[in-house]
């Protein structure tokens, strides 16, 4: 297989009218990536060394992030959009040089996996010359059928073309389909329009091969794997089935999730084994998590790093930049971003750590704020080794505490403490002996003249 070159052509030009949105449909994300970002990874996993993807002729958002996450792909742009055949062809400089496996495949199916696609072109290998992986639809409404005659593909009939008989087939066009290269670009180009929609359809390209004499065949995959998003509620039951895919994959790794379903990931999670999830987690895109880590309940966790045998939550909050080295313990309603803990340092309880680092085995008391921001620039507080920032302080930045520093609680700290110092940021505590009855006697004396 490796041997084999490959060029991939991604249709990505679709408006999505039926999304009803001002986003190009691909350009709409799956545990957090844009569904055409899963298609290019599952290209890359699956061998392709060559990729073009076919846009549309507005959507420089998607030129963009084709360029960001493949930068070796080329874009074409398909100025009018007349149908998958028609956009395929708009990549034709791409065809003109020899390749051995040419895929097409559309940027609107987030799911499939390289496997799948490594088996179409095990088929291509085998001497297939036009390979169309289908799938049985539990409602096949909407795509093209399949048509098999004597065990043989014969062709695909779309929706609006098919005859009332055509259309209780169930067996369906998941959109994947492989060339070889010898006869991808004429095949394609012998495609006409003559249809209910006045379309190229790149399906046409089987009845073409078998009037040719060319070998052609169906390989089935899941629907899970290859169902194509046209609508939001498609797009929200293809996000369930994307959390499930990744539910699945972090426990058969070796992680404890107590509570599945209740747990969210990004496309780029990764949890090393040995960690444990508790119920209600949600994992933006960004973050890692090392063995023997625990995320307890109702925590929200965004590029973040978090190191083994630390504990975050119940109910925390990391955001970008947070690094947590081993044993550190972030714990209930305290926030962190941009932010270093080092080995065994703790916040455990209602702060805000933000534009800061903190040495390791240091302590941050109860409702400790680090004041990052004055309204124009952020500030940095560096706080070392082993020191101990006293309950409900507040950290004013730009300001360090040296290591083994002592802030007293309460305390508003505006300069810096040096190592192995005790600061207090607050007034003297005052005591009036017996003062509090007679400030009673007053008020109620008060009281009583107004009634
Ligand atoms: C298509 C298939 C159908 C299959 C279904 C699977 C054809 C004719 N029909 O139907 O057999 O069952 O997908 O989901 O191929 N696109 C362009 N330019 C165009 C038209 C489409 O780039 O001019 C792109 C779209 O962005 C999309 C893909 O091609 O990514 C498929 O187009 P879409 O309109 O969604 O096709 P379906 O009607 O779903
Ligand atoms: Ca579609």
């Amino acid at each position: 297989m490796t041997t084999r070159s490959c060029l991939s052509i991604v249709l990505a030009a679709g408006l999505g009218t039926r999304m009803k949105s001002d986003l190009p449909k691909v350009l709409h994300e799956i545990g957090g990536l844009p569904m055409v970002g899963h298609v290019l990874k599952a290209l890359q996993a699956a061998g392709s060394d060559r990729v073009s993807v076919v846009t549309g002729p507005d959507m420089p958002a998607l030129e963009e992030l084709v360029r960001k996450l493949m930068p070796a792909a080329d874009c074409h742009i398909q100025t009018e959009r007349l149908g998958t055949a028609h956009a395929a062809l708009s990549a034709k400089p791409s065809l003109a040089s020899p390749v051995d496996d040419v895929l097409v495949i559309f940027g609107d199916t987030p799911l499939v996996t390289s496997g799948t696609i490594r088996n179409v072109r095990r088929q291509l290998e085998s001497g297939a010359d036009l390979v169309v992986l289908g799938f049985e639809a539990k409602d096949p409404f909407g795509y093209g059928r399949l048509l098999i005659e004597d065990g043989r593909l014969v062709a695909i009939r779309e929706e609006k073309d098919a005859t009332p008989e055509e259309r209780r087939v169930t067996f369906c066009n998941s959109g994947i389909m492989g060339f070889s290269g010898e006869h991808a670009l004429s095949l394609m180009e012998a495609i006409g329009n003559q249809n209910a929609k006045r379309e190229f359809y790149l399906t046409d390209a089987v009845e073409i091969a078998n009037q040719r004499g060319l070998t052609v065949v169906a390989v089935e995959g899941s629907e899970t794997e290859t169902q194509g998003i046209n609508t939001r509620v498609q797009l929200a039951a293809c996000e369930e089935d994307f959390q499930d895919r990744m539910r699945r994959f972090v426990m058969e790794n070796g992680c404890t999730l107590l509570a599945p379903r209740t747990v969210y990931f990004s496309h780029d999670t990764r949890l090393e084994p040995g960690a444990t999830v508790e119920q209600n987690v949600v994992f933006a895109p960004g973050v890692r998590v090392a063995a023997d880590a625990t995320i307890r309940a109702f925590s929200h966790l965004e590029g973040a790093d978090v190191g083994t045998g630390c504990v975050v939550g119940p109910y925390a909050r990391l955001r970008p930049g947070t690094v947590l080295a081993s044993d550190a313990k972030i714990g209930n309603f305290v926030e962190v971003k941009n932010a270093t803990f080092g080995a065994g340092a703790k916040a455990n309880h209602l702060s805000y750590v933000g534009d800061a680092s903190v040495g390791s085995r240091s302590n941050i008391g109860a409702g400790t704020i680090t004041c990052n921001y004055d309204g124009y620039l952020k500030h940095r507080t560096e706080i070392g080794a082993a020191s101990f920032v006293g309950s409900n302080s507040t950290l004013v930045a730009p300001v360090r505490l040296g290591n083994g520093a002592f802030v007293s609680a309460g305390s508003v700290i505006t300069n810096d403490v040096s190592k192995d110092s005790l600061a207090f940021g607050r007034a003297r505590q005052v005591v009036k002996e017996g003062a509090a009855g007679r400030l009673r006697d007053r008020l109620k004396a008060e009281k009583d003249a107004k009634s």
